[in-house]
């Protein structure tokens, strides 16, 4: 018998492979100095390790808790407490998720309806306007400025409408490195006062703030926190981006409805990953040296670029470093990127893949969550590089 084979009609139709996929195979083919992912290609503590391998020997191999387990949600409230100054119930208004992306999927599927309208700001991390989207929902992107990638206040002002649900912050921003002060704060509260807006707020790289600045997030001005869905990424505090394990804080309204998309989405994280970090949190150094640890590395790779052709772009957190061409060259930057690893053996990404109209600022992005050997030499490969 012959079946004719079943069609189905897309809901995101133009999305493809992602760059990240198509960089990592041409880097892999050409044996590249990896530059372009966003995880670290060193080692995690070893004691993270033994803490995972202990809650599996001590039999902790089940569902865990549908809302996380107790002890780390405890930790995650001390840990707000402390740095930012605000408290959250541990039992309302803590979720652990299965990565951030988990609860940006979940956060976004709970609380926006069809029709409702979604600002975000490009370059952006690529899943917001996707899950936005699936919700029949519009996606609004706002453009940052080139070189310092600000937010236009102004433009957000007038972009929103009756319909406008939801702000999607990023700080520190992948992939510009730029950080929210605490006047951009003010803004935003000021915009969204006597609104249901609410903030999705990205802040996976809240550890990662350099030059003894604080990190702005929305748990640290009382106004935001109430209408702010934050979320956390223990993958990329703990260089362990592969375990999967992230979570979101928000106030008991929001969090219930956040809850009931996480029921049925993961019913629970992975629980040896979350007995371990509850344990390995106990040691608030464990997070709080990140900034230094990220500091060092970026420092190292800006050093070692001196002699680059590029003009880099301040970064002020994230593990990511902006450099520009532009003053050398028009080329599309998607073919420097291309040729900068057939050539000089170094992968990095295009900024344009940020964008969803393919904005070319002539702009690359590069990752130092690597190595000291591969920053120097991954930064010496881009010394060599040369524009016509
Ligand atoms: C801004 C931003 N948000 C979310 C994520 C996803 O984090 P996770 O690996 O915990 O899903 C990333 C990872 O690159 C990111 O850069």
């Amino acid at each position: 018998m012959i079946h004719t084979p079943v069609s189905s009609r897309t809901k995101l139709d133009d999305v493809g492979t992602t760059i990240f996929s198509v960089i990592g195979e041409l880097s892999s083919r050409y044996k590249a100095i990896n530059l372009s992912q966003g995880a670290p290609n060193f080692a995690c503590d070893s004691e993270l390790i033994k803490g995972v391998t202990r809650a599996m020997e001590n039999n902790h191999n089940q569902y865990a808790v549908m809302t996380g387990y107790g002890l780390l949600r405890e930790r995650i409230a001390e840990k707000i407490q402390n740095v930012y100054g605000r408290s959250y119930d541990v039992e309302r208004e803590i979720l652990v998720t299965a990565s951030a992306s988990q609860g940006i999927y979940s956060t976004i599927s709970a609380l926006v309806h069809p029709g409702d309208e979604v600002i975000y700001f490009e370059p952006s991390f690529d899943s917001y306007a996707p899950i936005v989207r699936l919700q029949g929902a519009k996606a609004i992107p706002l453009k940052l400025q080139a070189p310092d990638f600000g937010i236009n206040w102004d433009e957000v002002r007038a972009t929103i409408t009756s319909k406008t649900k939801m702000i999607i912050i990023n700080t520190p921003h992948n992939p510009t490195g730029q950080v929210l002060s605490q006047a951009d704060l003010d803004e935003l509260a000021a915009i969204t006062r006597n609104t249901d807006i609410v903030i999705l707020s990205d802040e996976v790289y809240e550890h990662i703030v350099f030059d003894d600045k604080p990190h702005c997030g929305m748990a640290t001005h009382s106004e935001l926190a109430a209408r702010s869905v934050i979320i956390s990424s223990f993958g990329k505090t703990f260089h362990v981006t592969g375990w999967r394990v992230g979570y979101c804080v928000a106030p008991q309204a929001l969090m219930d409805e956040v809850v009931k998309v996480h029921q049925f989405l993961m019913f629970s994280a992975d629980t040896p990953m979350q007995y371990a970090f509850a344990e390995y949190m106990k040691d608030p150094q464990t997070y709080l040296h990140l900034a230094k640890f990220y500091q060092h590395k970026r420092d190292l790779m800006i050093s070692s670029l001196a002699d680059s052709p590029f003009e880099l772009i301040p970064s002020s957190g994230s593990f990511f470093l902006l450099a520009s061409y532009g003053h050398l060259s028009q080329e599309k930057d998607s073919d420097v990127v291309t040729r900068l690893i057939k050539e000089q053996g170094v992968a990095t990404i295009p900024l344009s893949a940020f964008y969803t109209d393919g904005t070319d600022n002539k702009v690359i992005r590069l990752s130092f969550a690597k190595d000291d050997a591969t920053i120097i030499a991954g930064a010496q490969a881009l010394c060599r590089a040369r524009f016509d």
